[in-house]
């Protein structure tokens, strides 16, 4: 099938903006009912002593949110590796372990090497794509398509989501077999999760907001992304996506790393994007923004109304997002991120879906 802009300006525009419509198929994909259905030959979480997720970049920070919701949800030890370290490293793979690598393309080379390096020590081989005739996905005991559709922008958005949307079904499963989440918790998750579509397309109503903010953020040479728990993988995405298209220097921190190192490089040049929906640990990260602001820094908040509301005064800019259940935070502040990184990309006048010296997919070491 022919894949064109559909009126968009660029694909990465429409790809963001299909996010709701995408991710509403690919849940359906999964369900029927409230039961989680997945491809054969499935997988028994009861019998699983460690998952050992590997990807390279946006999957594998797809990876590192995943470990929250299994460790968190399924009470399932979990390891994330970047595919070219675990493939040199050679690591202990014992039985009991499942090997789960994420990759849109499924064509990517290291994560391909560390897969290959698990068949045959790993319980079994699963694998989290989008292309499901490709290699990761023909070399998987079990493939779990993702059904973002083709994703043309080399800086991937669609994909993300909707890793971490299969991630967390697989997380529910998980913690459903065994036996740490209730049917009625279960469904009730699964309520939030259909009604995530919805508030994606109220985040996207604020895309004004969200320019307003990235013109400004684009001015500067060097941006710090600062998040805590499962919004510590969303900061490293939000850099990451700044970086490769904006080609501005944007470095991610867990916020309770400000006093180790990055603290000396708050001053007014320097802004400090801060994701922190109103959950547990917002208290903790309002401190955080706080120390920032004592040294001049400034704060571009992304948070639900009372979350910014609750900051107070002395934030520079402020991105309100809807409420969202905590644990699917990380889907939903996938899209201002991914958002920032557009508009600062347009107003620097980069190339936005061909950024220089990058590739869709890596398929060389
Ligand atoms: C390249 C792409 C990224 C992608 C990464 C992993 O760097 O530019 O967008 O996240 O490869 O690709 P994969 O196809 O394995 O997900």
């Amino acid at each position: 099938t022919q894949v064109d802009k559909a009126g968009y300006k660029h694909f990465m525009a429409k790809e963001i903006a299909q996010q709701p419509t995408v991710l509403a198929e690919a849940l359906g994909a999964y369900l029927k009912g409230d039961e989680i259905v997945l491809p054969s030959p499935g997988l028994d979480f009861t019998e699983v002593d460690r998952l050992v997720l590997v990807a390279c970049g946006t999957a594998y920070y797809a990876c590192l949110t995943a470990k929250y919701w299994f460790e968190k949800l399924a009470r399932i030890p979990v390891e994330v590796d970047i595919a070219s370290e675990f493939r040199y490293r050679e690591p202990p793979v014992t039985k009991g372990t499942v090997a789960l690598f994420v990759s849109q393309s499924g064509e990517t080379a290291d994560t391909l090497a560390a897969l290959r390096y698990c068949a045959g020590r790993a319980d079994r081989i699963a694998s989290v794509v989008n292309v499901e005739t490709s290699t990761i996905a023909r070399e998987s005991d079990l493939a779990l398509p993702i059904h973002a559709g083709v994703e043309v922008g080399v800086a991937s958005t669609k994909a993300f989501t909707c890793q971490l949307n299969v991630l967390l079904l697989l997380a529910i499963k998980a913690a459903e077999a065994r036996g740490r989440m209730a049917a009625a918790e279960k469904s009730e998750l699964l309520a939030q999760l259909r009604a995530l579509p919805g508030l994606f397309n109220a985040a996207l109503d604020r895309d004004g907001a969200i320019a307003e903010a990235a013109r400004k953020i684009s001015e500067a040479r060097d941006v710090l992304f600062l998040g805590r728990g499962m919004m510590y993988p969303l900061a490293l995405e939000g850099a990451l996506k700044l970086k490769e298209i904006s080609y501005i220097h944007a470095e991610a921190y867990a916020s309770g790393e400000l006093k180790h190192g990055p603290i000396a490089l708050i001053d007014k040049s320097v802004p400090v994007i801060v994701m922190a929906p109103r959950d547990g640990l917002f208290d903790k990260t309002v401190s955080n923004m706080q120390e920032v602001m004592a040294r001049g820094g400034k704060v571009c908040l992304i948070s639900d109304a009372r979350g910014i509301e609750e900051a107070g005064d002395g934030i520079w800019q402020s991105i309100p997002l809807p409420d969202v259940d905590e644990r699917l935070a990380p889907l939903l502040y996938a899209l201002p991120a991914q958002l920032l990184a557009y508009h600062a990309a347009i107003a620097k006048g980069t190339d936005v879906d061909q950024p220089r010296n990058l590739a869709k997919s890596v398929t060389v070491e």
